[in-house]
């Protein structure tokens, strides 16, 4: 029997996605669909003095208009227990219920009409008196406060401290210091976030655009006030997320309120400006890192601090600082870790979110301190490597990363690097080499899925996962395919349905490792059953059906973590290389060469694997050298909120990326043995552009993205 996992097979929905088969949540056809525009606050903070919507509700085609005055009230349930992926703190975004303004970009009418024409057409003429009172929409003038409890039990806490880090500094031979900052970043996906609701009486069933359908389910039932069985979400595609749609956002509840409201299904779907306002981003975060060594560049003391903005109503923080707690070997660190509430919306994660930004800081400093001890930047941190994960003093499932430092150097070509800057030229431009550690601790989480086996010789497989880009129907067909003995033409994996096999949030990378183990159970619990009817075990699982006489076998099964997640860490690792090219009188930075080589346990389809972290590093790139919003402090809005002004990398910012993945299986953290390749694909990348931009040019730019401007001066 030949196997398929470990392949690189042809993504299996490609086909639909090329053709424009597959369907995206604004693109479901409804009878007697209605189209919603959503009008939002031009101000920061204040409150609706008055709101006229006379014009709108004359305007050709408008069927309502809802605002504060005349919206349901909604009894938005608390939530038992709040996903992890949720602001720990706060309350979210009420819509409508009251003419109170938090930031500009918020909600505070929506329109519905025949078309989507009559729909804008509508909202713009709803006219709005403010009554506007002084915002605080500057982090450096704002004040910090640590996060809350419920923060600090989800690992997000403000300060924990290990040995004695301000004496370990103070007595250390040598010591860095740096501050540095990235800025506030968008996801800027493809697909606009969208919504279609419909109610058939108290049921609502939405169209949406989500990485976790059972999440939205929860979220608008606890909104609603009815029962989760009251609702239904779904989602087949997802056409890009990075982490922007792991919640339910305000405007998912905005459009149910339209359809309940008019009594008919409702589409909503943001503008590609309302994106940036409505639902979350990447905070601005200002960090502070200081390490102390000893002359052999062994680390002695890090003291590291991150400040990071978050909105009025809720509390985000992230996990920047966990990075520094446990990847290199250190008695005394301190981290400390402080928000800054400003009016404006909710960030949430995004790619890698605190441990790209926290390692950006972090592998910025390393690359000072092995300047400052002589050493090269790769030998640092070998010298430095924590053999067990030091912040729960656990040993490492896994771990591979030194050979991803000896891979990466040696496909580089790391031993060309001058560890002098401004020593290579090519005509007028400056090359530089950098290189940073990539690190995502692995999770996994309950996952269930169910397999019907029919005698005709194929199988369906299903779980209410998700598959925002990183091949999740490609991987579970393999999967499936090779445990059930069927050719993959033969499986077909459905996800992205309340009404399938729960599963956990499409996030935090665990999607392989949560759903894949339970669609593997599930074919093994096919097999099982089967066993009764062949003893032998050698007739193929479908000719056994039928020789049974049955057309179709159902099962369903779950997999779910260990005792391994109290007796091991686990965590995928890389090492990142960048050679970068500057124009000394321009401060134009290019990036020709790109080289990550990961240790992400077992690689499932190397096709796709590759083109996950391709997606990742650029990125990284994009990080490192374009992505920014324009805030303006005074009117507390992003002014680049569109596509042509918001720059992320295009094809001619990209060039060659070399990816590489180790020989590596994690059968402690799961039996399949992946330990996940999403998040870790963006970790690295912008620091290690940073260093080499440092070794080419002599300039150590801490504030990304490196504009040309900074390389100017
Ligand atoms: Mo990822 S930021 O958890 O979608």
């Amino acid at each position: 029997m030949t196997t398929v996992v470990g392949e690189p097979i042809d993504r299996v929905e490609a086909p639909a996605k090329v053709m424009g088969v597959a369907v995206y949540a604004a693109e479901f056809v409804l009878r007697d669909l209605a189209y919603a525009a959503v009008c939002v606050s031009e101000i920061p903070r204040g409150r609706i003095a008055a709101i006229d919507v006379t014009a709108a509700e004359q305007a050709p085609g408008v069927i309502a208009v809802i605002t504060h005055e005349n919206a349901a009230r909604l009894p938005y349930h608390q939530r038992a227990k709040r996903p992890v992926v949720d602001p720990q703190d706060g309350e979210r975004l009420h819509v409508l219920q009251g003419p109170e303004i938090l930031f500009a970009g918020q909600p505070v009418a929506i329109v519905i009409a025949e078309t989507q024409e009559q729909a804008d057409q509508g909202a713009a003429l709803i006219d709005i008196n403010y009554a506007q009172e002084p915002a605080i929409t500057a982090l450096r003038a704002a004040q910090s406060h640590p996060p809350s409890e419920h923060n600090e039990e989800a690992g997000r806490g403000g300060e924990v401290t290990q040995g004695d880090p301000d004496a370990a500094l103070a007595a250390a031979p040598v010591r860095v210091s740096i501050t540095c900052s990235h800025a506030r970043e968008h996801h800027a996906a493809m697909e606009p976030h969208a919504t279609i609701a419909h109610w058939d009486g108290d049921c609502l069933t939405l169209y949406d655009k989500t990485q976790w359908v059972d999440n939205v389910r929860a979220e608008l039932a606890h909104v609603f006030g009815i029962a989760e069985k009251q609702v239904r979400v779904i989602s087949p595609f997802v056409g890009g997320a990075f982490g922007s749609a792991l919640r339910a956002w305000p405007h998912v509840t905005l459009a149910a309120l339209a359809a309940r409201h008019v009594g008919r299904p409702v589409l909503l779907e943001l503008t590609r400006r309302q994106t940036f306002s409505s639902i979350g981003f990447r905070p601005y975060t200002e960090q502070n890192v200081e390490l102390g060594a000893d002359r052999a560049g062994r680390l002695a003391g890090v003291i590291h601090t991150a400040r990071a903005q978050t909105s009025m109503y809720e509390e985000y923080a992230e996990v920047t600082l966990a990075p520094t707690r446990s990847l290199y070997h250190c008695a005394n660190i301190r981290t400390h870790y402080e928000l800054v509430s400003l009016n404006t919306n909710t960030p949430c994660p995004m790619r890698g979110p605190g441990t790209a930004t926290g390692l950006l800081a972090l592998e910025m400093a390393m690359d000072e301190l092995a300047e400052k001890v002589g050493l090269d930047p790769v030998e640092l941190r070998i010298r430095n490597q924590s053999m067990r994960d030091q912040a729960r003093d656990l040993p490492w499932s896994s771990n591979e990363l030194a050979a991803c430092y000896r891979t990466g150097s040696e496909r580089f070509g790391w031993n060309r690097r001058r560890s002098q800057p401004r020593m290579i030229h090519d005509g007028n431009w400056l090359i530089g080499y950098g290189m940073a550690t990539a690190y995502y601790p692995s999770h996994r989480s309950k996952a269930r899925a169910q397999v019907s086996l029919f005698a005709n010789g194929t199988a369906l497989v299903r779980s209410a996962a998700s598959d925002m880009g990183p091949g999740t129907y490609t991987a579970m067909t393999q999967l499936a395919a090779d445990a059930l003995q069927l050719p993959t033409e033969a499986v077909h994996f459905e996800l992205g349905d309340t009404a399938m096999p729960e599963a956990p949030v499409h996030g935090g990378s665990i999607t392989l490792a949560s759903v894949g183990n339970a669609v593997v159970a599930a074919c093994r619990a096919v097999q099982d059953k089967l066993k009764g009817l062949d003893p032998t075990g050698r007739i193929p699982l479908t000719e056994v059906l039928q020789r049974s006489g049955f057309e179709c076998l159902d099962v369903e099964a779950s997999a779910a973590p260990g005792v391994e997640t109290e007796t091991y860490a686990s965590a995928a690792f890389g090492s990142v290389f960048a050679e970068v090219r500057v124009d000394p009188d321009f401060g134009i930075t290019r990036v020709p060469r790109v080289v990550g080589v990961y240790d992400v346990g077992r690689v499932i389809n190397p096709k796709v694997a590759r083109s996950q972290i391709v997606g990742g590093m650029v990125g990284g790139i994009g990080m490192a050298l374009l992505e920014h919003a324009e805030w303006d402090e005074r009117l507390g809005k992003v002014m680049n909120a569109n596509l042509a002004e918001y720059l992320v990398p295009v094809n001619a910012d990209v060039e060659d990326l070399d990816v590489q993945f180790v020989p590596s299986e994690d059968r402690i953290f799961n039996p399949l043995g992946s330990k996940g390749l999403a998040e870790i694909a963006i970790c690295g990348v912008a620091p290690a552009i940073a260093n080499a931009v440092y070794n080419a040019t002599g300039k150590r730019v801490r504030h990304l993205p490196i504009l040309p401007e900074k390389l100017l001066h």
